[in-house]
């Protein structure tokens, strides 16, 4: 059929044409809104889940949310190498240039994007001179707040500064924080602490966090009380009326139909991870010759789906797998689909666990990896192992 008027979108943070399956967590998204406007205590939210279950389409749906309750939202992709300083102020400068236009009082927005600059001209590699960002604000620096080097003290004093802004125009503030678990550990912990400082003073500023299965667990270790400030949703596959909708409903406005056994094959090969719902349903829409789209059809499509997931989805990723890297992932898919034990692993190589910890650690740090739970690990790409027992070695 007509690819032109192919609704799917599979790819990262593409936005789905129907969000399937997700209204528990967007009813509880527009609760905390409601409530942190209302200056009530709320815990914020934070996304989990493995690769491509539409942890970032959701975080840009909140965004969206805050957007549409006149809120001020900024959003920062967190990077393992990188302080989230400068991109806090980046996210934050945004928030406040979505309010300056409503806020009555310009000097209010000045003094707070002079303190705004303060805290970015902080940054490590601003003041090494390596740094060739400018925060772009036309306004002096200030000093004294949100300046003294101590992420912790000066995230404390910019978010209360934020949320006052906020306040003035009975908004909020949300800074949204995809692939959270890559925050470096000391930014956590400055992080987690102005979020308390600021849960205690009901200032109206929010972080949202999206990030794998095991951010709770990178949070709690940086700091125990963060189960406190953040309500945890772990986002997973679809379940089978929802994938059946995000395939139905976008069709249905192109006037398309799926047979029945259709959508059993396309259950059956997607397996309801949104990212595979999406790419399986592309391509059986593009090799369809006509409405409804039929088993044969879903069957003529299979392989080239799965030739585009294993080269765009999967390849990808193994790419960024050293050969010793792959090894290892290669004798955790041998072992099985569960989370398995590191000493297993290790055993199926013939080699001490703590030889293979550089390894695993490197694993986990590129996110193809994550640790379930104490001494076990589990690949964060859904259907990973499956992939990898299909390549030659
Ligand atoms: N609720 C949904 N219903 C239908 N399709 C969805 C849904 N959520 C996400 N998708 C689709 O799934 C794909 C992956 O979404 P997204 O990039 O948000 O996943 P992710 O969890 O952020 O993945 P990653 O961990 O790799 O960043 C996109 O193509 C998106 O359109
Ligand atoms: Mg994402």
């Amino acid at each position: 059929m007509d690819p032109v008027r192919n609704p799917y979108a599979p790819g990262a943070g593409q936005r789905p044409p129907e969000l399937a399956g997700r209204d528990r967590e967007l009813q509880q998204f527009e609760v905390v809104l409601e409530r942190v406007a209302r200056g009530r205590p709320e815990r914020s939210m934070v996304v989990t889940g493995l690769r491509g279950v539409g942890k970032t389409v959701l975080l840009n749906t909140f965004k969206s949310m805050a957007m549409q309750r006149l809120w001020g939202t900024g959003k920062i992709e967190a990077r393992p190498d990188q302080s989230i300083r400068r991109p806090v102020a980046a996210a934050l400068h945004m928030a406040i240039r979505e309010l300056a236009p409503r806020h009555r009082a310009p000097e209010r927005i000045e003094e707070f994007l002079g303190v705004l600059k303060a805290f970015a001209m902080r940054d490590p590699a601003a003041a090494k001179g390596t740094s060739h960002w400018s925060p772009g604000i036309e306004v002096p620096a200030s000093r004294g707040r949100a300046d003294s080097g101590d992420l912790e003290i000066d995230l404390t004093e910019l978010f209360v500064d934020a949320a006052s802004v906020a306040t003035d125009l009975a908004v909020g503030i949300a800074l949204f924080i995809d692939e959270m678990q890559d925050v470096q550990a000391a930014d956590v912990s400055a992080l987690c602490a102005a979020c308390h400082e600021l849960s205690q003073s009901g200032g109206p500023l929010i972080v949202v966090g999206a990030g794998l299965p095991h951010l709770p667990s990178v949070l709690s270790a940086s700091k125990s009380y963060s189960e406190r400030l953040f309500r945890y949703a772990r986002i997973d596959k679809l379940d089978r009326d929802a994938a059946d909708l995000a395939l139905i409903l976008p069709a249905r406005e192109e006037e398309v139909e799926f047979t029945q056994e259709a959508l059993d094959a396309l259950y059956e090969a997607a397996d309801g991870y949104p990212y595979f719902v999406q790419a399986y349903g592309k391509v059986a829409w593009d090799l369809a010759p006509r409405t409804p789209i039929t088993i044969e059809d879903v069957k003529v499509s299979a392989p080239e789906a799965e030739e585009e997931l294993a080269v765009g989805f999967f390849g990808s990723r193994y790419e960024r797998a050293t050969p010793a890297e792959r090894d290892y992932m290669h004798a955790m898919a041998q072992i099985g689909d569960e989370p398995v034990a590191t000493a297993e692993v290790a055993d199926a190589l013939g080699r001490k666990p703590s030889s293979l910890s550089p390894a695993r650690d490197s694993l986990i740090k590129k996110g193809l990896i994550y640790s379930a739970e104490r001494g076990l690990i589990a690949f964060t790409v859904p259907h990973f192992g499956r992939f990898l027992r299909a390549q030659p070695i």
